[in-house]
């Protein structure tokens, strides 16, 4: 009788086999994608609910980083100006964020969402490090804090605006600090490295290997830069065709 050894194809498929069982676990890691409407109507902003609260990167594989498309409100040609929503949305602190008073000279602005006929959005990557001197560093266990103080007469209004008229503000918690990171770790043990892009990551982000260091990530901040990276316009024209 032929030893199971001796048919490379077989072989070949038990290793297949056992790294499709490896890889299950792994569908848990994948950095995740959010859509946020960034206008009134969205429940998320309403009061009587947390949803303006996102935990973020939480049960990621290392260098999996989740995404948040903020998206501008847009309406339909021939809408009257004055019945659009346009905002500036800055970073700010924890206090300027629960008074709706920016008191900072000059705050980050993290988007600007000032034209209504075009749907724009802007994209944030969550990673802690950054190519370009003094961009967004989202770093873990920290809170970053998200508002607009637009109102319906002055976009570029500082104090109160939608911000506590429509309470359009959200809180971004970036999983995880020191001793949860470890807890996590030891939790889930090691990850084979480079495979949670294979397994149905709806991925936006292309998985890379364990062992690499941010440093070393040249490519990867070119490819997504944690600047708002997009800022895309397209005419409402186009959107809807
Ligand atoms: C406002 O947000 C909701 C999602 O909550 C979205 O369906 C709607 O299209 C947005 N409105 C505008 C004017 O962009
Ligand atoms: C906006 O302006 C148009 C024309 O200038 C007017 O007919 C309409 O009533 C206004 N809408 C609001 C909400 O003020
Ligand atoms: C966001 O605002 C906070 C509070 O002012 C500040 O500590 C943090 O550095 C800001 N982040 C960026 C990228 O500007």
């Amino acid at each position: 009788m032929p030893g199971l050894g001796t048919s490379p194809a077989l072989t070949v498929a038990l290793v297949i086999a056992l790294q499709l069982v490896a890889l299950q676990p792994t569908v848990l890691h994948c950095a995740k994608t959010f859509y946020m409407h960034w206008n009134t109507t969205n429940s998320i902003f309403r009061i009587d609910n947390t949803d303006h609260i996102i935990d973020v990167n939480k049960g990621n594989a290392q260098f999996e980083y989740d995404q948040v498309h903020i998206i501008c409100p847009v309406y339909e040609p021939g809408t009257f100006d004055n019945e659009t929503e346009k905002y500036i949305i800055y970073n700010v602190s924890k206090v300027e964020y629960e008074t709706c008073r920016i008191t900072n000279h000059d705050p980050r602005i993290i988007a600007i969402c000032d034209k209504p006929n075009k749907l724009m959005f802007f994209t944030i990557t969550f990673r802690p490090f950054t190519p370009q001197p003094g961009g967004l560093e989202f770093l873990p266990g920290n809170d970053y804090y998200f508002i607009s103080t637009s109102s319906k007469d002055d976009l570029h209004r500082r104090i109160g605006g939608r911000c506590t008229t429509d309470n359009m503000k959200v809180v971004f918690k970036v999983c995880c600090a020191d001793d949860q990171q470890q807890q996590q770790q030891q939790h889930h043990g090691h990850l084979p490295s480079n495979v949670a892009g294979l397994v149905g990551c709806t991925a936006t982000t292309t998985t890379t290997t364990s062992t690499s260091k941010p440093t070393k990530k040249t490519k990867e901040y070119d490819k997504h830069p944690n600047e708002v990276v997009k800022n895309e316009e397209l005419t409402y024209n186009n959107a809807a065709s």
